[in-house]
């Protein structure tokens, strides 16, 4: 089953209840957060806050993307706000091993995030300990840029380190209806969409489509 996780960064922020609403009733799965600290990668987005107050509005699975230097000192903030998972980058944590406890502890999911330039081979020492595997498709920083395709063999990679464990393999940046194909054949199985959901015309269509991405693969061949 593919899951759908579109990303509030490209959400209309006058109106976030209405934006929330409009893809829950279309059966999104998971509520995808981006946390920027301007340090990690070079842009602000909002911060714990902004889980705190979606919260009580929404019961969507609240996933949140760590895109943050250092990220232990926050995540008890983000646990307690209500994040049902954390999602930290390998390359900013000089000790994963501490975070990924630290996340445990706190009782919620947590997944690693590797940019495009970092190799699948990393994972290996903590698939044991990690329920979410996070590609980055584009640099971290910014909604609405292009899809790598480099990045579709490094999927596949992961898909196969990660074997039958029980661990959820999550592609975001520049997924489409068409991207999502590609990164679904080669093993991913979540899907984070901003632009392609919310600047769309009509955005339940978009998230009925993307859980639609595994079938009828032949036609990719
Ligand atoms: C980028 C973020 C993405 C972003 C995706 O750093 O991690 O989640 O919102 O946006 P789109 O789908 O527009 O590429
Ligand atoms: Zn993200």
């Amino acid at each position: 089953m593919v899951l759908v996780a579109p990303s509030l960064l490209a959400a209309d922020w006058r109106c976030l209840q209405q934006q929330i609403g409009l893809v829950e009733n279309a059966g999104a799965d998971w509520l995808h957060f981006d946390i920027m600290d301007g340090h990690f990668v070079p842009n602000l987005s909002f911060g714990a806050d902004m889980v705190r107050q979606m919260r009580p509005i929404s019961k969507l699975f609240f996933d949140v993307h760590l895109m943050v230097a250092d990220p232990l000192n926050f995540l008890p903030m983000f646990a307690n706000y209500g994040a049902d998972m954390l999602t930290v980058h390998y390359e900013a944590c000089t000790d994963l091993n501490a975070v990924i406890e630290a996340i445990k502890k706190q009782n919620i999911k947590v997944g690693i995030s590797l940019k495009p330039q970092t190799p699948a081979e990393v994972l290996k020492p903590y698939l044991e300990k990690i329920d979410n595997v996070l590609i980055m498709t584009v640099e971290p920083g910014f909604g609405g840029q292009k899809f790598m395709p480099e990045q579709l063999s490094k999927i596949k990679t992961v898909s196969e380190l990660i074997g039958k464990r029980d661990i959820t393999l999550e592609v975001d940046g520049g997924i489409n209806t068409e991207t999502a194909r590609l990164c679904v054949a080669n093993g991913a199985n979540v899907l984070v969409a901003g632009s392609a959901v919310f600047k769309a015309e009509n955005p339940s269509e978009i998230i009925r489509q993307l859980h639609l991405s595994g079938e009828n693969q032949w036609q990719l061949l």
